[in-house]
């Protein structure tokens, strides 16, 4: 007997081989049954002929309920038909384990539904195919840091400080003291930095939103890069080349699951560096001339005013220099302008929303002890980050990139929730 998978069902044309399955779906006539079969590592037609098995191989075949578990043995046959290119002659079947009322029926079912069933709801074809490109995503990002001298650095989860603004924290004790779950791990990746030049982090992040939106998580990971002696643009060019990467990987590795998807590829493959820039001051003067009269200097823009901005270009836009007042304290002012800073946000085409925030940093010591102060944050609690500017202070940059909107994009699904296995949302914590 050769046991083997799926996946590698290409190196088995014309074997007999033994696959442990799951049945994904069915249809049977007198003469012939069609068993949509899966294994984790992908999906194959099996065929069984009824004159070519026995009477009791059939009655199993045509007897089998959707997620039952079964291991199949048969004959793999190159097929043109189908998007994976291959399927099986099924010569013997042996059920392993008889799935009864399978919740998730090939109907149609609400979103609700699929959540409370969000365990089930992962085997799917589709969520499949968004967790494998997920999954393409993260290799991708590991080795284009690797390739690039970053070290891969672990910030903590509790913490004792609110790098973002204090007001979306979640709070809890450790111990005797008030701790928080990260909201980002910016600040120790600071520190990093200044030990090992260029860092990356990759963890959960956590962020007591109140939004119910299509691009917010409660939970979701980030990729935070920082680097040393890096000001500004270099910060910049770092960000649109690890997007074009990710792109890149994702269409040369992923096409099935695109395809599975229905993502129009076009989109992705016209992706390159460099990305078009805007600053904000022009941002603003490109809404009022678009009909978004009330936005004024100083605002914030919601989802509606990036989608208008993103859709004038069909690569990913940085919008810079965001006013001072609406960004966190760290970021350095520009030097030509106080009242604006050396930022950028990354809005992703497709109305996907920003996908990365980054900015250079404050390293001169009093000014940042001056904003900290401004900002009412506790002295107290930074003063190891204040510290990294009083032993070799130098210029130095990063950003974050949120994974589940990435997944959203080049996945082409429209809503964050399908991207992370088990969504923690604004009324969700079950399953
Ligand atoms: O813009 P944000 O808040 O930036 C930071 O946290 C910086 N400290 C990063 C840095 O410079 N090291 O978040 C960065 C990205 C966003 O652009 C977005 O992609 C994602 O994280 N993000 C979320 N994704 C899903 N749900 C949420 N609630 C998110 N909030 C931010
Ligand atoms: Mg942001």
């Amino acid at each position: 007997m050769v046991k083997t998978t799926i996946a590698e069902v290409p190196k088995h044309v014309d074997q007999e081989v033994t696959i442990g399955v799951w049945v994904a779906n069915k249809r049977s006539s007198g003469k012939i049954a069609f068993l949509q079969l899966r294994d984790g590592t992908g999906f194959i037609q099996g065929v069984i002929v009824k004159a070519e098995v026995s009477e009791e191989v059939f009655q199993k075949a045509k007897s089998i309920t959707q997620e039952s578990s079964l291991y199949v043995t048969g004959i793999i046959q190159k097929d043109e038909r189908s998007p994976f290119g291959y399927e099986m002659q099924v010569k013997d079947i042996e059920v392993i384990h008889h799935s009864i009322d399978y919740p998730i029926t090939p109907k149609e079912h609400g979103t609700e539904f699929l959540m409370d069933h969000r365990h089930l709801w992962l085997r799917s074809r589709r969520q499949h195919a968004v967790m494998k490109i997920r999954n393409e995503i993260i290799r991708a990002t590991y080795e284009f840091f690797n390739q690039n001298g970053f070290v891969k650095i672990d910030p903590p989860i509790l913490t004792g400080s609110a790098p973002e603004g204090t007001t979306e924290l979640f709070a809890t004790k450790y111990f005797d003291e008030d701790a928080y779950l990260s909201q980002s791990g910016q600040l120790y990746m600071e520190a990093a930095a200044m030990a090992l030049g260029k860092v990356f982090s990759f963890g959960p992040t956590f962020r007591a939103e109140k939004s119910k939106t299509r691009r917010h998580l409660i939970e979701f990971w980030m990729i935070e890069p920082e680097m040393a002696f890096v000001q500004f643009e270099e910060n910049l060019q770092v960000q649109e080349e690890y997007v074009t990467y990710l792109v890149q990987c994702v269409l040369k590795n992923c096409a099935l699951e695109l395809n599975t998807l229905g993502r129009d590829l076009s989109k992705l493959e016209k992706i390159s560096v460099p990305f078009p820039r805007i600053t904000y001051d022009e941002a603003i003067e490109f809404l009022h001339e678009n009909g978004f009269d009330d936005i004024q200097w100083g605002d914030d823009f919601g989802a509606p005013h990036e989608t208008a901005i993103a859709d004038s270009y069909d690569m990913p836009v940085f919008i810079t220099h965001y006013p001072t007042s609406l960004k966190p304290f760290y970021m350095e002012p520009d030097p030509n302008r106080q009242d604006v800073v050396l930022c950028a946000d990354l809005i992703a085409p497709e109305g996907y929303g920003e996908i990365i925030g980054g900015s250079e940093r404050i390293h001169d010591y009093e000014f940042l002890k001056k904003r900290l102060e401004e900002h009412q944050l506790d002295l107290d609690a930074y003063k190891w980050y204040l510290e990294l500017r009083q032993y070799g202070s130098v210029p130095h940059s990063g950003f974050g990139l949120g994974l589940e909107r990435t997944v959203a994009w080049l996945s082409g699904v429209e809503h964050v929730r399908e991207t992370i296995p088990f969504p923690r949302l604004l009324n969700r914590l079950y399953p």
